[in-house]
């Protein structure tokens, strides 16, 4: 039988509750240590999970030799500082997206996994859809031949945090950008073979969140008055293929949605294909055709991707096999969110 490993959540609030379906139905893992700097959530949390080992200081998980993986779950500015001194002490770290909240940060978790020989991966948990395989999958037969742009958008009309780890930046490092744009760019690169960024013309900007009685979400909140981030960014990318994407990311937006319009469309020189529909269109130029098909025919998820990720991350460190979100992907991703916010302040087209 081989070895369970043994995990510890770091930041045992909202997304870490997706996590622990994962890690219970992992036969590879199972969670024995939780860390949270508030000591009433952590006990309460210990008593629903029936995990015992709790502390309110991450360095006593880091140094013990009974734990394996360090599932980092806190706001973004910890990402960093809790994987570098997980994989210091020598485990396994999975992290919540986005890696971290600038390049330099993932470039310094990138060298402390090259120090550590373990692994580390982004929580980029729409990677682990079935949709989302099955589109890899077929895009990597090469069926959409040089991929030479791509849109994407993912929109909320009233979708804004409240929580002050979201919207002061310097909690989270920025606004929609980092929080969900992290997931449709994280998504899109990788469906396009992660091409590397070159340049980044981009615009953020806070529109709607400072207007007079601006509210969020379904209880129609009041944005609070602290909110420094942008709601709503635009960007051009050119990739060192030569490839082009256009994105749209917005937490605020006069836009069609009840919840979030999440898409993407591929653009290659034999066929194009749209996310999450999974749509594939083609032209048969000699018998002057239009083609298309949907792929249906793969299997159910048999977990949400959340859950997914983390029964992945055990498989791999069983196997052997390299980290499922690389953090060399999710650096790529960072340079062109910094780039974005670069660019708005220079007014002008940007270099990665
Ligand atoms: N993948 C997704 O779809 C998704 C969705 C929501 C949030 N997230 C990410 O998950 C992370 C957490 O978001 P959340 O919604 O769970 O926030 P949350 O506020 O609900 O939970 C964060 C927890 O971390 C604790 N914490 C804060 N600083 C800490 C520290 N230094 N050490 C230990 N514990 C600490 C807090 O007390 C809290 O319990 C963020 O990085 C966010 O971007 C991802």
């Amino acid at each position: 039988m081989s070895k369970i490993l043994k995990v510890a959540i770091i930041g045992v609030g909202g997304i870490s509750n997706t996590h622990i379906p994962g890690w219970n139905a992992s036969g590879n893992a199972e969670i024995v240590a939780g860390c949270d700097i508030r000591e009433d959530v952590l006990n309460n949390w210990g008593k629903e999970h029936k995990v015992t080992k709790l502390t309110t200081d991450p360095s006593e998980l880091f140094s013990d030799p009974d734990i394996d993986i360090i599932d980092v779950c806190t706001p973004n500015m910890f990402h960093a500082p809790l994987s570098i001194g997980g994989l210091e002490g020598g485990k396994h770290v999975i992290c919540e997206k986005p890696l971290a909240p600038t390049p330099e940060d993932v470039k310094n978790m990138i060298a402390a996994r090259d120090q550590s020989g373990k692994l580390l991966m982004t929580a980029q948990h729409f990677r682990f859809q079935a949709n989302s395989k099955a589109m890899k999958s077929e895009i990597d037969k090469g069926i959409l031949g040089d991929i030479y742009h791509a849109r994407s958008w993912m929109l909320r009309r009233w979708g804004a945090p409240t929580g002050t780890g979201f919207i002061l930046k310097k909690n989270s490092g920025g606004g929609p950008c980092i929080d969900i744009g992290v997931h449709i760019l994280d998504l899109t690169l990788w469906l396009m073979g992660n091409p590397p960024p070159i340049a980044v013309s981009g615009v953020s900007r806070a529109e709607i969140a400072h207007q007079k009685g601006a509210f969020t979400g379904g209880g129609k909140n009041e944005i609070p008055s602290e909110y420094d981030v942008e709601d709503f960014a635009s960007a051009f990318i050119r990739f060192e293929t030569g490839a082009t994407l256009v994105i749209e990311i917005s937490w605020l937006l006069h836009h069609r949605t009840t919840g979030e319009d999440m898409q993407m469309w591929l653009y290659g020189t034999k066929a194009g294909c749209h996310w999450p529909k999974c749509e594939f269109l083609w032209s048969n130029f000699e018998e002057k055709e239009y083609n298309e098909k949907t792929l249906t025919d793969f299997p159910e998820d048999l977990e949400e991707a959340h859950a997914q990720e983390c029964i992945e991350f055990a498989q791999a460190i069983i196997d052997g096999a390299p980290s499922p979100v690389p953090p060399e992907q999710s650096l790529q991703v960072m340079q062109i969110l910094d780039g974005i916010y670069r660019s708005q302040d220079a007014g002008r087209e940007i270099r990665i």
